[in-house]
């Protein structure tokens, strides 16, 4: 497909939200991330509703999304596998890891990540980096620990902010709050995510590394380009 150098960042992720359509397999209960890249998927969704017989979502803002365009949603206990995961990244590099939770859900989409064959990562062309690192990387902590967890990501050259939303912490979905962590350079994704995930009183760490995406579909000014991993 050629589109015109002139896509907006908006009509990009509108056309990977539309181009995963081709990823829902008919009948089947399908996984939902979170996001504005997402929402375009929602929207694309809305079309072919009848296709899916449902939707697990990774928040209760892609939730109420789903509802409104009549897609049932399903509890993730209700649900053993997923066939496909359609999410969007922060920043995905050459091998498929990714930086999520600027959204601040990352924790449910780890866990509905989980539950799929397949993780389709739709993202437009400004998310592609070489290394990952460069968006601030978020962790969903415990409150009680935020100070403690500070003090570990100076230790390793980065420096973690408290994410606030009108002046207050940001709450998630799970109640818990959001740290966001610059001046870290991701060389080894896998290595990283295991050590952070050790740390007592991290609930998530936002690299996907072990739950990596297998395909991306990337909108590019000269239409989606697809990467497999
Ligand atoms: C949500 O918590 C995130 O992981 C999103 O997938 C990520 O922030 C991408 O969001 P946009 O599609 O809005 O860029």
């Amino acid at each position: 497909m050629t589109t015109s150098p002139s896509l907006t960042q908006d009509e990009l992720k509108a056309l990977v939200g539309q181009a995963a359509l081709r990823y829902i397999v008919p009948g089947e209960i399908v996984g939902v991330g979170t996001g504005s890249t997402v929402n375009k998927f929602i929207d694309a969704l809305a079309t072919v509703k009848d296709q899916v017989r449902g939707a697990v979502s990774s928040s209760v803002a892609s939730t109420e999304r789903l509802r409104a365009i009549g897609i049932p949603v399903f509890d993730a206990n209700e649900v053993e596998q997923l066939g496909v995961y359609i999410d969007g990244a922060d920043e995905i590099d050459g091998q498929g890891h990714m930086v999520k939770g600027g959204g601040a859900a990352l924790t449910r989409e780890k866990i509905v990540a989980a539950l799929a064959r397949q993780f389709v990562c739709i993202a437009d062309a400004s998310k592609l980096v070489d290394t990952l690192g460069r968006y601030p990387l978020p962790v969903e902590v415990i409150p009680m620990a935020s100070a403690h967890i500070v003090r570990r990501f100076a230790a390793l050259g980065g420096t973690a902010a408290l994410r606030l939303q009108a002046g207050q912490p940001l709450v998630t979905d799970n109640g818990q709050h959001i740290l966001d962590v610059t001046g870290l350079s991701i060389t080894d994704p896998l290595a990283l995510e295991s050590e952070i995930n050790q740390w007592p009183g991290v609930v998530t760490v936002g690299i996907f590394a072990r739950q990596k995406a297998s395909v991306c579909l990337l909108g590019t000014a000269q239409g989606v380009r697809i990467l497999t991993y």
